[in-house]
């Protein structure tokens, strides 16, 4: 057949719950081969590897990837046994996914429920642009007993290309076209290089997009304090990592957010393909198996593959308007306030689709 190849990692904890749901959607509005496979500790129990061969062999070969969450929220006892973050690591790389997209929007029926003043994130609609692939993450590191490193490196070529991702998505927003870039430039080496090579391609590749160094620090406070100041945050992996956390709260849960991890700047054209899409949040143990976990941030994550991975923007538009449509009749799993479990939502979804 010639229907878009979707693998489907489910993954751990709530994981599997809310992939479900997103698969139901996709399977609501459009027609598409499904490939799941094991990743996590679930792929370490069935096959020894949290990322096993056959898994990464599938994501190779598809269209895109869709993952749940990896986890179990205890480090393993033996401290020299696979970790199941390490999967989703490897994928990353494996896949050169350098680009990872966290798209941050208010829905209007949610303005009340986040913790900051209505007023204050009312329209609010921000992407941090994370590098993914380098930096502190991917550096050499030791440890013994008594002392331990991580390095952080980024090469020009790396900030270059993950600049570039910004300011194509700036410039496609047209007049509000704005990149803030994060950096910690005070202290670190690695910043100061990252601040010099942003401002070099802004300065020759995109003369008219506005761009705005911001300190790490300062960045942080000023995203709960006036979110709508931002446009595109662009930043290196381990304050992406952090930041998009805390924007969390600005769409009222961490559940809410999903992300797009790519190996090429989005074309909404026509799609990129092998990029992998997953929500912001992890395999949240706490909940697990209590059918209660939103469903959203895998839905919208599903929505970005429609849009970034298979050029399908307007089955996206419909899939985001839809979860708009289902909390403004007052669906809310219990992150958002309410007593509708992930199948209520669900369901209530594909009528509204
Ligand atoms: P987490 O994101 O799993 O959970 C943080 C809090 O948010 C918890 O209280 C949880 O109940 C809540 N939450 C998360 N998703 C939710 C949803 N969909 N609906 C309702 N509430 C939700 O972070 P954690 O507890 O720090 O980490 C748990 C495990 O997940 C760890 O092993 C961590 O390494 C892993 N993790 C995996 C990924 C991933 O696979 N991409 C991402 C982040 C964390
Ligand atoms: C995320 C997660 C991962 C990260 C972990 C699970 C490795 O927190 O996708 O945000 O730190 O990148
Ligand atoms: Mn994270």
């Amino acid at each position: 057949t010639d229907h878009p190849r979707i693998t489907v990692l489910p993954g751990d904890g709530i994981g599997p719950e809310v992939t479900e749901a997103a698969v139901e959607v996709l399977s609501a509005v459009g027609t598409f081969d499904f490939d799941e496979r094991p990743i996590g500790a679930c792929a370490v129990s069935e096959t020894g590897a949290p990322l096993p061969e056959a898994t990464l062999n599938s994501c190779l070969e598809a269209d895109a990837t869709l993952l749940g969450a990896v986890g179990t929220g205890v480090p393993p006892a033996d401290p020299h046994a696979p970790r199941p973050e390490q999967a989703v690591l490897e994928l990353r790389t494996s896949l050169s996914l350098y680009a990872n997209l966290r798209p941050v929007r208010t829905f209007p029926a949610l303005h009340s429920t986040s913790p900051l003043r209505p007023e204050r994130i009312e329209g609010t609609d921000l992407t941090v642009v994370r590098e993914l692939t380098g930096g502190l993450y991917f550096g050499q590191r030791e440890r013994t007993s008594q002392q331990a490193f991580d390095t952080c490196v980024y090469t020009r070529q790396e900030i270059e290309r993950i600049s570039r991702v910004a300011f194509e998505l700036a410039s496609g927003k047209g007049s509000r076209a704005r990149v803030t870039s994060v950096d910690k430039a005070n202290v670190l080496d690695t910043s100061r290089l990252w601040r010099e090579v942003v401002q070099d391609i802004a300065d020759r590749e995109y003369p008219e997009v506005e761009l705005e160094h911001l300190l790490v620090d300062t960045a942080a406070m000023r995203l709960v304090t006036d979110p709508r100041q931002f446009d595109i945050v662009l930043t290196e992996n381990m304050f992406g990592d952090i930041l998009s956390d805390e924007t969390a709260v600005i769409a009222g849960s961490l559940g809410s957010l999903p992300s797009a991890s790519l190996p090429a700047p989005p074309n909404p054209l026509v799609g990129v393909r092998g990029g992998l899409f997953e929500p912001v949040h992890g395999s949240a143990p706490d909940i697990s198996g209590t059918g209660s976990a939103s469903p959203i941030g895998s839905i919208l994550s599903a929505a970005l593959m429609l849009r970034h991975g298979l050029g399908l923007s307007t089955v996206a538009n419909v899939v985001e308007i839809a979860v708009r449509d289902v909390l403004d009749k007052g669906f809310r799993t219990p992150d958002l306030g309410g007593t509708t479990t992930t199948k209520e939502f669900t369901r209530a979804l594909l009528s509204e689709l």
